[in-house]
């Protein structure tokens, strides 16, 4: 099977047009589409349709996680139910299998890498900051528990390690993903992680299990490798 995964795509800020664009020669490349999040720009339900007329003429399966855009306007519910009735799995802490092989992710959240992530220490505020990244660590890891799949995909819209935010300012790094994503996903062996947000980050490193991570955010895969999206094969 052929993997097509590409990030932030941020519909509205760009045209039906452009979006077609992107995904004009992806159906002879690959088997199915994985998008990681950052669909939208601001999280608005036109934007979503942008999306979805884009892909009128993709027929491939679609997998995809919100980002954090796609919160902005408190419409993530139903931005999943719009792309879901466009046949577009959305992927919460869940996971779905295409013939045989296992999709699973979510959008994760931030709070830092290893031994300097936020701890729920002081303030309120605080414990609730990191309360919110361990639950998507947590949720994340049930959800492997049950995937049936000898072929496991994640997807996160948040970064799980660190090497694939370096280009990134180092001052940013505790905002654009969490080490907890990284463990859980460790756990449960999985092939490969596709992440996205980090717009200026690198593009590939691995799990301290040894995992490859791919950030396929389509402004890194477009400056590293002349395209928007990468192709994986399982
Ligand atoms: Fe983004
Ligand atoms: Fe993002």
């Amino acid at each position: 099977m052929k993997i097509a995964a590409i990030a932030d795509l941020h519909c509205g800020k760009y045209t039906v047009k452009q979006i077609r664009g992107i995904f004009s020669d992806i159906e002879g490349k690959a088997d199915v589409l994985v998008m990681a999040g950052d669909l939208t720009n601001v999280g608005l339900v036109h934007e979503i349709e942008i999306l979805l007329e884009a892909l009128n003429s993709v027929s491939l399966p679609k997998v995809a996680v919100l980002g954090n855009h796609d919160h902005q306007n408190d419409e993530a519910v139903q931005l999943t139910k719009i792309l879901e009735a466009g046949n577009v799995c959305v992927l919460d802490c869940s996971s779905c299998v295409i013939e045989g092989v296992g999709f699973l992710g979510t959008k994760g959240f931030c709070g830092g890498f290893g031994n300097l992530r936020i701890q729920p220490f002081g303030e309120q505020a605080i414990k609730k900051f990191v309360e919110t990244s361990v639950d998507e660590a947590v949720r994340l890891d049930s959800a492997l528990k049950q995937i049936d799949a000898v072929h496991k995909i994640a997807i996160t819209h948040y970064a799980p390690i660190r090497a694939t935010l370096k280009g990134e300012s180092p001052e940013l790094f505790p905002f654009l993903g969490s080490s907890l994503l990284a463990d859980a996903l460790d756990r449960h062996h999985v092939n490969v992680i596709f992440h996205g947000h980090a717009h200026n980050g690198s593009p590939s490193g691995t799990t301290p299990g040894g995992i490859p991570v791919h950030n396929v955010s389509r402004f890194v895969q477009k400056r590293v490798h002349n395209r928007d999206y990468m192709i994986y094969e399982v």
